[in-house]
């Protein structure tokens, strides 16, 4: 078989071929081999600047002795503190490697080719890459105000859509829907469409916003059989690189989705560290004020700056730099800020940064001003 002239592009999935993969933000090491910086801060990815609860390192380190063995496929340790923080029962809940492969999975459970899956202009860059896998149509509902429209998202409902997406807060827009909105809306989706409202940011929402400027979701999955609740430790429980997130819904659903994922997906370690965070509530208070604080300590800036932002409920804020964001960002890079360039999201005019440190928002700041003042004297 001469298989030299073999063009793999004719035999993909052809679905395969259109994705525009995840671009994740510019890695530390990166910048350091390219600009050979000696102090570097990465504001790029929503990560936590405190890191991990200090209880979730040692629960890592008492774990060691078990790396050779398998991970609980069933990740009972862990379901079993959710169910208990969360007020639900275990069979409601799936974990996952991170919450994008339980939003990845929502998809393939119940969309395929003809199927539409509903996702907001701007929203979280992993809805559109979904539907693609599955070779559902990814329908992008116009935004208003940089947000969800949930009213024009109800109209676009049709008989071939199947899931619904949507993030509250939204990434990267900061954007929040809130209490009487969302409710208006879920009451109104047919009950065969599944809406997965994902709450990666919920923590910081809960901390910066009434009651009734958001929604928590996990108070509506008894009331809606077809919601589904996607949360992660990513962000306020600082387990990002451990990849550790989980979905709530109603049993039956959740256990399709627990059909699908593959039997280990969730590490040992990762299970430990969830544990552990989750028992450390106190730690989760002080990333939540530190973040209130640096969210307040950047806006100021901006405002002496005359530079506006969108208002945002996450641990992160996209500023509006005109034509000149990625020329903007370029020169961020070469001080030593990493921030997130948003074009892939259309949003052109943007850069998001993430809330760091009071250091860390001081040298985006800084840079940030010199930047500026630097554009204004080449020009
Ligand atoms: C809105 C939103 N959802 C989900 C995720 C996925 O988080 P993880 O897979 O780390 O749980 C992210 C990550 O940035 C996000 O911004």
């Amino acid at each position: 078989m001469n298989e030299i002239n073999v063009a793999y592009c004719d035999v993909v999935q052809p679905q395969i071929l259109g994705i525009h993969p995840y671009i994740p933000g510019k890695p530390v090491s990166e910048l350091q081999r390219e600009l050979d910086l000696t102090y570097i801060s990465k504001l790029a990815s929503n990560e936590n600047p405190l890191g991990a609860s200090p209880a979730v390192l040692t629960a890592i380190q008492n774990e060691l002795k078990e790396i050779a063995r398998y991970p609980d496929g069933s990740a009972y340790a862990l379901k079993s503190e959710l169910s208990e923080f969360l007020s639900i029962s275990p069979e409601q809940l799936a974990i996952g490697n991170g919450s994008n492969e339980l939003l990845e999975l929502v998809a393939r459970v119940f969309a395929g080719p003809g199927d539409e899956i509903l996702y907001s202009q701007y929203a979280f860059a992993v809805y559109p890459i979904s539907a693609q896998v599955v070779g559902a149509t990814g329908i992008e509902v116009p935004a208003k105000n940089w947000g969800h429209d949930l009213p024009a998202m109800l109209m676009a409902i049709t008989e071939k859509t199947k899931v619904i997406y949507l993030a509250n807060p939204n990434n990267p827009t900061g954007t929040v829907f809130n209490r009487k909105e969302w409710e208006n809306f879920i009451s109104q989706v047919p009950k065969t469409v599944i809406v997965v409202l994902d709450e990666a940011y919920i923590e910081y929402a809960q901390a910066q916003l009434n009651a009734d400027e958001y929604a928590n979701g996990i108070d509506y999955l008894a009331d809606y059989s077809n919601l589904l609740v996607s949360r992660t430790f990513s962000k306020a429980y600082g387990l990002a690189s451990l990849r550790v997130g989980y979905m709530a819904g109603c049993k039956e659903i959740i256990q399709y989705i627990n059909q699908l994922r593959a039997p280990f997906n969730v590490n040992h370690y990762a299970q430990a560290a969830a544990v552990s965070a989750l028992a450390d509530q106190a730690f989760v208070e002080k990333v939540l004020l530190l973040n209130q604080q640096g969210m307040r300590q950047i806006q100021e800036a901006l405002s002496s700056l005359a530079i506006d932002s969108i208002p945002s409920a996450g641990n992160f804020l996209c500023i509006d730099l005109g034509e000149n964001a990625l020329k903007v960002n370029q020169k961020l890079l070469e001080e030593g800020v990493i921030v997130r360039p948003v074009s892939n999201y259309g949003l052109h005019h943007f850069l998001r940064v993430s809330i760091g440190t009071q250091v860390e928002n001081k040298h985006f700041i800084d840079a940030l001003k010199s930047v500026l003042l630097s554009m204004t004297k080449d020009l």
